[in-house]
């Protein structure tokens, strides 16, 4: 049995996986965004051990998040599952001055990362989206381009891979992955989304937890329970190296 962390996981695939590692046996600690997504979280899975609460919008609450957890104790695996999806029409400014994408979907894994108390595996939601994307580590924060939503998510979602190839890197005692579940009907992805809902969350729940040798392996990327190439750009060590420098310039968080 797994004691398992997933953030985001009020709904969609956080909220799937969630139930499955219970029905599994394994226990589940789950995020919300605030007191009233958790109040509807835990009626929703009654049998969570924990729920801890904080908009991954903000530093000081994604600061809050990690502490709540390590309160908790530690764990055996963490999936960053909370993102922001690839509509916004705007920046939408955090209180800190970030697009919203990139707070919620780069800074805060970072931060979580970087803060929670390392666990035995860690497990990065990616999309799709990220094999068409660049880097553009010079302009992370869009001051210098014309807001395009769909462009950032895609670069939010390399970020993340990138994120996982490099703690992979950094400590080779933790299992360190990253996936695309499928584009699917979630709040997310919207009603016409055409891939597999069932497949969908499976594989989250399979990195974090089984002991098939297939998924203890690090810095890889995967789809359906499958090896995939990740895009090419997330290998790169220099560019994971200002990766992470780049966060650590805008939360004052280094990662250990
Ligand atoms: N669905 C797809 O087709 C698809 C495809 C590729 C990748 N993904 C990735 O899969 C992951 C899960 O997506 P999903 O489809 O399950 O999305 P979803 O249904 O919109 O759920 C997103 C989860 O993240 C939480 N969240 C969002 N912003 C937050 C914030 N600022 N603070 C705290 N929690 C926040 C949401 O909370 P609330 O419930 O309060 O909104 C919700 O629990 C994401 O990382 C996404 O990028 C999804």
């Amino acid at each position: 049995m797994a004691r398992v962390f997933i953030t985001g996981s009020s709904d969609g695939l956080g909220l799937m996986a969630a139930q499955l590692l219970i029905e599994q046996g394994h226990k589940v600690v789950l995020h919300a965004r605030n007191e009233v997504r958790a109040a509807d979280v835990n009626k929703l899975v009654p049998r969570a051990e924990a729920t801890v609460v904080g908009d991954l919008s903000s530093m000081l609450q994604t600061r809050s998040v990690a502490e709540q957890v390590n309160r908790l104790g530690t764990f055996d695996a963490v999936i960053h599952n909370a993102g922001v999806g690839y509509r916004e029409p705007r920046r939408n400014d955090t209180e800190d001055g970030l697009p919203r994408v990139l707070a919620v979907n780069t800074l805060a894994p970072y931060m979580l990362t970087a803060l929670i108390e390392k666990p035995r595996r860690l497990v990065y939601l990616s999309s799709g989206m990220h094999h068409g994307a660049h880097l553009n580590l010079d302009d992370l924060t869009w001051t210098k381009r014309r807001w395009q939503g769909a462009q950032a998510y895609a670069e939010s979602k390399l970020h993340d891979v990138l994120l996982a190839f490099a703690v992979a890197q950094r400590w080779p005692e933790v299992l360190s992955n990253a996936l695309e579940p499928g584009w699917v009907p979630t709040k997310m992805g919207g009603s016409g989304a055409p891939d597999d809902m069932d497949q969908a969350h499976r594989t989250q729940v399979w990195l974090a937890v089984s002991e098939d040798p297939a998924a203890l392996v690090t810095g890889k990327y995967f789809y359906h329970l499958q090896r995939r190439a990740a895009n090419p750009a997330a290998g790169d060590l220099k560019q994971q190296e200002a990766l992470l420098k780049a966060c650590q310039a805008m939360c004052g968080i280094a990662l250990p």
